[in-house]
């Protein structure tokens, strides 16, 4: 293992659609590198490795942990595989970046997090949005007052993840793909409800109250799902995802002295909109080049591992928690549950 991490040497297990944009958007930072990769199928570990530049590319994720060159994992398989994959790679002494959601329940998430704690080693959950330059500010700017006793949020994110037939239901793309397959914890509430859960509790902290309700579609699992949440002091969340529409994808937070808007899209924002009573609207862009925003995530990896941090300031261990315990409640009000559960 490096001291320095520099470069942070990556090793990206289960390279799929996400591990693909991760790698695009990794690959061009100077003090990284995409540096091994692990499939079940070592052909395509290799056509990967060879895309990214990676000099190792191995035929099972066992062989990918062993590496001892390896710095950090990025667990990039679908939701039901991150407990087992996360604490594959922990147990091999590899830091980890796990993608959202964290795991499938609050359980699997105490059984992986005490793990790390036990094991003394870095682990994050990967919720890319909150590393973005604008999402930090909207953080600092409500902290600060910029729009007076933050009240309320209102968020949204959903996209169609299939056709639709004329009453309005879901006909199904791919029913054993992972957005709707319920052996791969599909469902619009783990897949992106979890950015608004993460959204709402980033600015407000944990619900005191949760009040939920979905429509299930033809896999039973949920296609639209709306939320509301309950803060301490009377703060309300009210959110809503689907896979059956593409929405707004908006986040607002609502003041007492005015409103900031995160445009759309607001999960990897490139603007925001701070309205003050009394004052002209002022916004803020960050036009950033250079990938579609995994960088910062990335970066946001290293400056921890540099620092020598276990956990992120930015996504506490504990933040995880408390969104997989809301997640639960959620899905015990919705009735949805797993085969794997
Ligand atoms: N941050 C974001 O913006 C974002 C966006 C999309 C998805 N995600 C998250 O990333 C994770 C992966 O999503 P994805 O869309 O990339 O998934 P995917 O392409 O369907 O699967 C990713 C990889 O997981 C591995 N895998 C291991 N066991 C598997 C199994 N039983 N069935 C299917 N694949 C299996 C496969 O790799 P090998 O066959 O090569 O071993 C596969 O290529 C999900 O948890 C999702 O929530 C995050």
């Amino acid at each position: 293992m490096s001291n320095e991490y520099s470069p942070l040497k990556w090793g990206i297990l289960g390279p799929g659609s996400i591990a693909n944009r991760f790698g695009d958007d990794v690959k061009p930072l100077s003090d990284h590198q995409i540096y091994a990769v692990g499939s079940r199928d070592v052909a395509k570990a290799t056509k990967y490795a060879e895309k990214y530049g990676a000099p190792k590319a191995y035929g099972s994720y066992e062989e990918l942990v062993s590496d001892p060159d390896v710095d950090a994992v990025y667990v990039a398989t679908p939701h039901p595989y991150h407990k087992e994959h996360t604490l594959l790679a922990l147990r091999a002494g590899k830091a980890v970046l796990c993608e959202k959601p964290f795991t499938v329940n609050l359980a699997e998430a105490e059984e992986v997090i005490a793990e790390a704690r036990a094991l003394n080693v870095f682990l994050m959950e990967g919720m890319w949005s909150r590393c973005f330059p604008l999402l930090r500010k909207a953080k600092e700017l409500v902290a600060s007052g910029a729009i007076g006793k933050p009240r309320l949020i209102e968020a949204d994110f959903g996209f169609k993840g299939g056709d639709t037939d004329e009453d309005g239901a879901l006909k199904l793309g791919n029913p054993d793909g992972r957005l709707f397959n319920p052996a791969l914890a599909g469902g619009a509430l783990l897949d992106v409800g979890v950015y608004v859960v993460s959204l709402a509790q980033m600015f407000f902290g944990t619900p005191e109250k949760i009040a939920s309700l979905s429509t299930f579609g033809k896999t039973n699992v949920d296609e639209n799902t709306g939320i509301l949440l309950g803060f301490a002091g009377g703060a309300l969340g009210v959110l809503h995802t689907s896979l059956q529409v593409n929405t707004a994808q908006k986040a607002t937070v609502l003041g007492s002295n005015g409103r900031l808007e995160v445009h759309s899209p607001w999960w990897c924002p490139k603007s925001l909109t701070v309205y003050a009573s009394g004052k002209e609207p002022e916004t803020i862009k960050d036009e950033f080049t250079g990938g579609s925003g995994f960088q910062f995530e990335a970066q946001h990896v290293a400056e921890c591992l540099r620092a020598g941090l276990k956990e992120s300031p930015l996504i506490t261990l504990d933040e995880t928690l408390a969104i997989m315990k809301t997640l639960d409640t959620i899905r015990t009000q919705i009735g949805l549950t797993y085969p794997m559960e």
